[in-house]
């Protein structure tokens, strides 16, 4: 089966850009939000990443105006019901998206494809919810989403291997570099970035160094592009929360436990970029 038809569940930090590089590589995409508000918000995220690609040169506006017509949003789930693949990216929340994918099952031709984007939860235990465990898989894309290579392509122990080849594909197809993981929490790459982002609040909360020194150590010393407070306001620090709480709860070591400091932060409303402020503050002014 080729796939001709993207949908998109959620249009925030990672729904926005898995849909831009999906109409970006050709496919018609249709991006379910929960709101018109919410929907207008993720394209203009879109808008806004295109348009610092053709402030580089990158693209041309034409070009931009071609990707964005590829981009339709949607309220109802029933209007998923030609897409080849689905990509889940909305809240790191399990039940939110048992509930997603138990919906959307009754709307999608046999055929189709699901996967979810998850940064933390193991795809078996969405799989198994999704009434077609088969033909779900994991595509774990990167923050930002047009920017980095890498796709984690999550097997499970019920995924067809023809439905992860054409995840494999797919990838390619984008123009990124897919990698095949198992289904263990964090997949490859959050298994070892999660523990450092936590270990560096852990590192400022005993008294190690402020934060700008931190981030600027590891972007002089090791040559990350960003710091790990950066990149923490960067994913978002309620998303983060999420995922220490999963990956705590799955592995059961202090590494993956959630700093005091990262739930006031929280708690406080300060959620990094998408919010305005996190561990840096970003209002323009
Ligand atoms: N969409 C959104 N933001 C973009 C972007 C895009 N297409 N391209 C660049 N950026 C952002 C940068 O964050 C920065 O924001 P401000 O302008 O508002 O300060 C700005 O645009 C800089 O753009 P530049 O292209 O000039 O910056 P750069 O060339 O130095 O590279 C970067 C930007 C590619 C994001 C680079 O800083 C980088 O690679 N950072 C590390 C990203 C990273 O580690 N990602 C993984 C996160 S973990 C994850 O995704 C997994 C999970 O499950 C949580
Ligand atoms: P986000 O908070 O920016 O966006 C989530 C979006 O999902 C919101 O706009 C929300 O309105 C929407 N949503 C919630 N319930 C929905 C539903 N039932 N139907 C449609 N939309 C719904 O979060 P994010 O950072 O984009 O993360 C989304 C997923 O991607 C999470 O599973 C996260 O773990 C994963 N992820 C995040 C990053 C990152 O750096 N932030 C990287 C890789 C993977």
């Amino acid at each position: 089966m080729d796939i001709q038809q993207v949908g998109v569940l959620g249009c925030g930090l990672m729904g926005a850009g898995i849909a831009e590089v999906c109409a970006a590589a050709g496919y018609d995409v249709l991006v379910r939000e929960v709101s018109d508000e919410l929907w207008e918000r993720g394209r203009a995220r879109i808008e806004k990443s295109l348009e610092k690609q053709v402030g580089k040169g990158l693209l041309s506006p034409n070009d931009k105006a071609s990707v964005l017509g590829r981009i339709h949003g949607v309220m109802e789930l029933g209007k998923l019901e030609g897409c080849d693949l689905v990509i889940e990216a909305i809240v790191e929340n399990i039940d939110d998206k048992r509930q997603v994918f138990v919906a959307l099952n009754e709307h999608l031709k046999s055929s189709a494809i699901l996967a979810s984007n998850t940064s933390s939860l193991t795809i078996t235990q969405l799989a198994m919810t999704s009434g077609r465990p088969d033909r779900f898989i994991g595509l774990h894309f990167f923050n930002p989403v047009p920017r980095m290579q890498l796709v984690e392509v999550v097997r499970t122990l019920v995924s067809s291997s023809e439905v992860v080849e054409q995840g494999m594909e797919f990838v390619r197809s984008l123009g990124k570099e897919p990698v095949e993981c198992r289904d263990n929490s964090g997949f490859i790459v959050n298994r070892l970035l999660v523990p450092y982002m936590l270990d560096a609040i852990r590192a400022h909360e005993e008294g190690v160094g402020s934060i700008e020194d931190i981030d600027k150590a590891m972007q002089l010393g090791c040559g990350y592009p960003m710091g790990p407070f950066t990149l923490l306001d960067f994913v978002g620090l309620d998303t983060t929360l999420y995922i220490a709480d999963i990956m705590f709860d799955e592995y059961r070591e202090k590494r993956f436990a959630p700093p005091p400091l990262l739930k006031q932060m929280v708690q406080a409303g300060r959620l990094g970029r998408k919010s305005g402020r996190g561990f840096y503050s970003y209002d323009k002014k």
